[in-house]
């Protein structure tokens, strides 16, 4: 069952896209448009554009689209339902009972609610006397009880099904404790099992406060166990996407962000005051993770452990920001393990001053530069000064004049020399990098063949398609004339002919075409390829010439298919024979 169209557009009135979307992206006016860089792909300069007229966006460089349900589903990972009823809830529109298709959406209720359960679960068995190894640990690691229950964190017992008996008897199918990756099925047994045992657990929560997954941390004791195990992506849960902490972290970051690898740093930071740290869940940082954070931030501080596979991943996070267009310094922790170890040795006064005082991103790949390198020998310094030229070679040049500068005077190398040759290596770039550009812009709408994969076996039909769906949409009024000369069975293309049949349908019973009234029978994606007919500009053309062009084409196009063409006639022929046809039918 589809929710009724005036539910729909009533949400559609009562959120308008631009206050939808302006928490996630800057706007800027653009004529009648607004404009922003798009928060689904990396870029520098804006091809996200937003138009207010009829509720749309769309992105140029990746081809996402749609309306503010649309918007919803993908950037907060939503499915249609969800969306919906979100945007719903937000403007107080009542939407009717039903049964709508509401199956996945029931599922990842019913996740959440089992994850509370079970972090309610771990906590109560935290406190009891048979998690007292559990609390010992946490206050042995200088957490406080109020911390702790800041945290909602808890202790899983060592028994292998008493979460999943207990869960069980409150109801719950052993089937959504296994989609919650709270149980797991035995495969020897078939029988289902705790996910978690014996181990101090840390609820992870999402921005709108639900508990969407557990990192378990090994029972001190258990010398051999896997130090910790995360929960697996679930309905609720994609790690690449969340952090550690957000949560809170949310409220306090807006000047800056701490990043840190693990969960106790992220504990013991909030708990010294610094409420803005959060960590990545057993993977390293994701581009998700740091579109996710540049919606909240201006700047972000990463501060990994300082061990070499803690500053391997901080090069990594460097690179993965690279494309976010955000401020990042690095914070290097003087002779200590990790921020935990720092601030338990040197309170968090010291913190606070290290952290005002975090190197920034250039500083720091010009200290790494050096870190195999003997300064003391000439050889050296000159191999050392060649790698300083490549990491200067990619900033600006007020930038890398100001290093230039301070490099001549440390090593005793001209600066001229210094700047000349980073200037050799700009342009070095610059070449590899135009010849990326190009090779980005022969293949401009990647994403629009994927949406219809069979554009490319018929290019004539699908582009004649395109432009008759895209004139329809700008004058529904002429629905009539078109409806007479073809129908849907007659585009070519598979998903043309749907959406030439959705768009027809919303003209005969509305009189008019809004998208948002097709989010439940086209996927996110198609939604896109449709707004991106809808916003195609098509000022000054001579609507009805170009209607019969486009119609003459599929036509013919659909007739060499189906093998009715006549061989012998050319393609002057064929055009008069399928005018005819046309001719004839208008005058009916
Ligand atoms: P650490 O080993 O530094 O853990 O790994 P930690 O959180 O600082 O723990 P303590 O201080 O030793 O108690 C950093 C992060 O890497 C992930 C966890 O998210 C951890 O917080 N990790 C580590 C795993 O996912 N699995 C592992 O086996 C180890
Ligand atoms: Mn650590």
């Amino acid at each position: 069952m589809a929710i009724p169209d005036d539910v729909l557009l009533e949400i559609k009135y009562k959120n308008d896209i631009e206050s939808i979307i302006s928490p996630y992206v800057t706007l800027k006016r653009a004529g009648r448009n607004l404009k922003g860089l798009c928060p689904f792909h990396n870029e520098k300069t804006p091809s996200f554009t937003v138009y207010p007229e009829n509720g749309s966006f769309y992105c140029f460089g990746c081809g996402a689209g749609g309306d503010i349900f649309t918007f919803t589903r993908l950037i907060e990972n939503l499915d249609y339902i969800e969306a919906v009823r979100l945007l719903a809830e937000r403007s107080g529109v009542n939407i009717p009972e039903g049964d709508y298709d509401n199956s996945i959406f029931n599922l990842k209720k019913k996740i959440y609610e089992i994850n509370k359960e079970a972090a309610r679960f771990y906590h109560a068995y935290l406190m009891s006397e048979n998690g007292k190894w559990a609390l010992d640990y946490l206050l042995g690691r200088g957490l406080t009880i109020q911390t702790i229950k800041h945290f909602g964190l808890g202790a899983a017992p060592s028994g292998w099904t008493t979460l999943t008996d207990y869960l069980t008897k409150k109801g719950y199918s052993v089937f959504e404790l296994e989609q919650a990756n709270i149980s797991s099925k035995s495969s020897k047994t078939g029988k289902y099992f705790d996910r978690f045992r014996g181990r101090v657990m840390f609820p992870v929560i999402d921005i709108r406060g639900n508990v969407i997954a557990f990192s378990g941390r090994a029972n001190p004791a258990e010398k051999d166990a896997a130090k910790y195990i995360n929960s697996a992506d679930t309905p609720v849960y994609k790690k690449s996407r969340n952090l550690f902490g957000i949560n809170f972290a949310k409220n306090n970051c807006a000047e800056r962000i701490i990043l840190v690898e693990g969960n106790m740093d992220v504990i013991s930071l909030h708990q010294a005051g610094f409420d803005n740290t959060v960590a990545p869940l057993g993977t390293a940082f994701t581009e998700e993770q740091a579109k996710l954070l540049s919606r909240y931030t201006k700047e972000i501080v990463v501060t990994l452990d300082s061990d070499t596979a803690g500053q391997k991943a901080v090069m990594r996070a460097l690179e993965t920001m690279k494309n976010s267009g955000m401020p990042i310094r690095v914070l290097v922790l003087p002779e200590c393990k990790d921020p935990d170890e720092y601030i338990k040795k040197n309170g968090a006064a010291r913190f606070k001053m290290l952290l005002d005082g975090a190197v920034s991103e250039i500083e720091y790949r010009l200290l790494r530069a050096a870190d195999d390198i003997d300064l003391n020998e000439d050889n050296a310094k000159i191999k050392y000064l060649k790698k300083a030229a490549e990491i200067l070679a990619n900033t600006d040049s007020i930038t890398s004049d100001f290093y230039a500068s301070k490099l001549s005077e440390k090593y005793g190398v001209s600066k001229s020399t210094i700047v000349s040759e980073i200037s050799r290596l700009r342009t070095k770039n610059f070449k590899t990098e135009q010849k990326k550009e190009i090779k980005q812009v022969i293949n401009p709408k990647i994403s629009q063949k994927e949406v219809n994969p069979e554009r490319r076996l018929n290019v004539k039909a699908a582009a004649a398609e395109e432009n008759l769906i895209s004139v329809l949409m700008q004058h529904p009024d002429l629905y009539n004339e078109i409806d007479k000369l073809i129908k849907p069975e007659d585009m070519v293309t598979t998903l043309n002919r749907e959406v030439f049949a959705a768009i027809s349908e919303l003209i005969k019973n509305n009189n008019m075409v809004d998208i948002s009234l097709l989010g439940e029978r086209f996927t996110p994606e198609q939604i896109g390829y449709i707004v991106s007919l809808q916003n195609s500009v098509n000022a000054g053309i001579n609507a009805k010439k170009v209607i019969n062009d486009c119609i003459a084409v599929i036509l013919k196009e659909r007739m060499l298919i189906s093998g009715t063409k006549d061989e012998n006639l050319s393609i002057e022929e064929w055009h008069t024979k399928i005018q005819n046809i046309i001719n004839s039918k208008m005058g009916e």
